[in-house]
């Protein structure tokens, strides 16, 4: 390997733009030192870094203010003329599924740090009986379409430099989890580097740049540079169905809304529960300037989420779960190179161990940074035209986010049991229940085996007999 040399393009734009502070260490560096620091130097865009440091990290964006906001408009597929309105909006779902115009693309570069969990967060073990992972259960729902409609969609993941290799290997070793090889594609998110408080890129070491994910809204740059939206064009995929990797009750495509999408010619379509509490820790849906939006619950005044109706009822009421369905013309547009619509950037003030001092004085030690995300809903107001729909949370949300207490595994397998005694119910099958109603029995529907209430229905040849205290699996 021949010795690295600092291109001539980085040494100017990095003293121009007073960042030289990052390569102070560069003559005292040897040859794989010097080779990392320039690949971390790429993953900085430097041509924007001016306007983000001054607008994100100098000073900080405006907090939302009383009147800036209201309500979103939000449909609802009950009430009146619905079932009219839904099967025809089900059967234009369900055409595009089988057409395969819909993949299915999972943000999951996420660690499960928050659940204590050492490992891409897919891999961790959910469900009630099995004990089987995020992944094998998003894997099994995607089969159950292709069971189901005829055409199994192809499943886009997107990982983080820190957990690509080990998802790749955890799906190899599981045999991709029945999936065709070809109809798996990984590709790794983008990375921003953090700034010290004075604008200054952030070392967290002599020879490393301090980077992390840029945000699950770097996915849609990431899904261009990755080549995953040429590999969808090609393939004639036109709608991308996005969900987070923590929510196991998500439906992966769902064919009403996928119609919902289609008809009302969204570019961008979202699904809203009714909000738990005033306070829950989801982003609100909202309109802003005429446009929808989201805006996250900690940026959202606790005083504008507590207002209320004249009738008492809860003013901002929809939350969002973090699915979406996103035209890929729209992603294409967005991210196109002159593109003048840019997403924002979202600033979080951390402590974090990075390099301070210089020369021998220099030390790791625990400071004030700045990192910034994207996030992927502010792709809404930049849409022509958007929607969003209330789901029933009991049947499509319960995300497992936490070790203990709300979003918990304890939460997340107690809501899976409950829906597939619920669907069980619907088919006419006894299940047993304690005296507060809640199944006696611990029930495990695979997603391969029932998509759905009315899928469970048609599926089963007979109701299984469940007593209390079984374990069941219906796979
Ligand atoms: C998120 C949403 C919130 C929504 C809630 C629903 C944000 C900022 N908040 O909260 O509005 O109501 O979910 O459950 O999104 N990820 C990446 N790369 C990144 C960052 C995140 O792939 O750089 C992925 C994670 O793997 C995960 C998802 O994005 O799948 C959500 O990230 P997380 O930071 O856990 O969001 P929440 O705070 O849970």
């Amino acid at each position: 390997m021949s010795e690295p040399i600092l291109p001539q393009r980085f040494a100017e734009t990095i003293r121009n733009l007073r960042q030289e502070h990052v390569l102070r260490f560069w003559p005292h560096l040897g040859r794989d030192q010097r080779a990392q620091l320039l690949c971390d130097l790429e993953a900085v865009p430097f041509a924007e870094l001016p306007g983000l440091v001054d607008a994100y990290v100098l000073k900080r964006p405006e907090a939302v203010r009383h009147g800036d906001l209201a309500p979103a408009e939000v449909l609802s597929p009950s009430g009146p003329e619905s079932a009219t309105r839904n099967a025809a909006a089900w059967q234009c779902g369900v055409e595009a599924i089988r057409a395969g115009r819909v993949c299915a693309f999972t943000v999951a570069g996420g660690q499960g740090t928050r659940l204590g969990f050492d490992g891409p967060k897919g891999a961790y073990p959910i469900s009630a009986v099995r004990n089987a992972t995020l992944f094998q259960l998003f894997a099994e729902s995607l089969r159950g379409v292709g069971r189901r409609w005829g055409h199994t969609p192809v499943w886009y993941i997107m990982t983080s430099p820190t957990n690509h290799a080990d998802t790749e290997r955890f799906f190899r070793a599981h045999g991709m989890f029945g999936l065709e090889p070809n109809a798996v594609r990984f590709f790794q998110q983008g990375q921003m580097p953090a700034f010290m408080p004075d604008g200054r890129i952030a070392l967290a070491d002599r020879h490393r740049l301090a980077l992390s994910p840029d945000g699950h809204g770097g996915s849609l740059r990431a899904l261009a540079a990755s080549g995953a939206l040429r590999d969808m064009q090609q393939r004639g995929i036109d709608i991308i169905s996005y969900f987070q990797v923590d929510n196991p009750l998500v439906q992966t495509i769902d064919p009403l809304f996928v119609g919902f999408h289609i008809q009302r010619a969204s570019e961008i379509s979202s699904k809203a529960v009714r909000k738990a509490s005033d306070t829950e820790k989801v982003g609100n849906f909202c309109m802003a300037d005429g446009r929808l939006c989201v805006i996250e619950y900690s940026d959202m005044p606790e005083s504008i989420a507590r207002e209320r109706n004249t009738d008492g009822s809860r003013r901002f009421d929809a939350g969002s779960i973090a699915i979406h369905l996103l035209n890929r013309d729209f992603v294409e547009r967005l991210v196109a190179p002159g593109s003048n619509v840019r997403m924002p950037w979202h600033r979080a003030d951390k402590r974090s161990p990075i390099l301070v001092g210089d020369g021998d004085a220099a030390r790791i030690e625990s400071s004030d940074i700045v990192k910034l995300e994207m996030f992927i809903f502010d792709a809404i107001p930049l849409a022509r035209n958007a929607m969003v729909t209330y789901v029933d949370r009991a049947e499509e949300f319960s995300p497992v986010k936490n070790a203990g207490g709300v979003d918990s595994p304890a939460t997340t397998r107690r809501d899976l049991v409950r829906r597939a005694a619920r669907w069980l119910d619907a088919a006419g099958c006894s299940v047993p229940r304690k005296p507060d109603g809640e199944p006696a029995a611990t029930i495990e529907i695979s997603p391969a085996f029932a998509l759905d209430a009315a899928d469970l229905r048609e599926r089963l040849p007979q109701c299984p007999n469940i007593r209390e205290g079984d374990r069941v699996v219906l796979e």
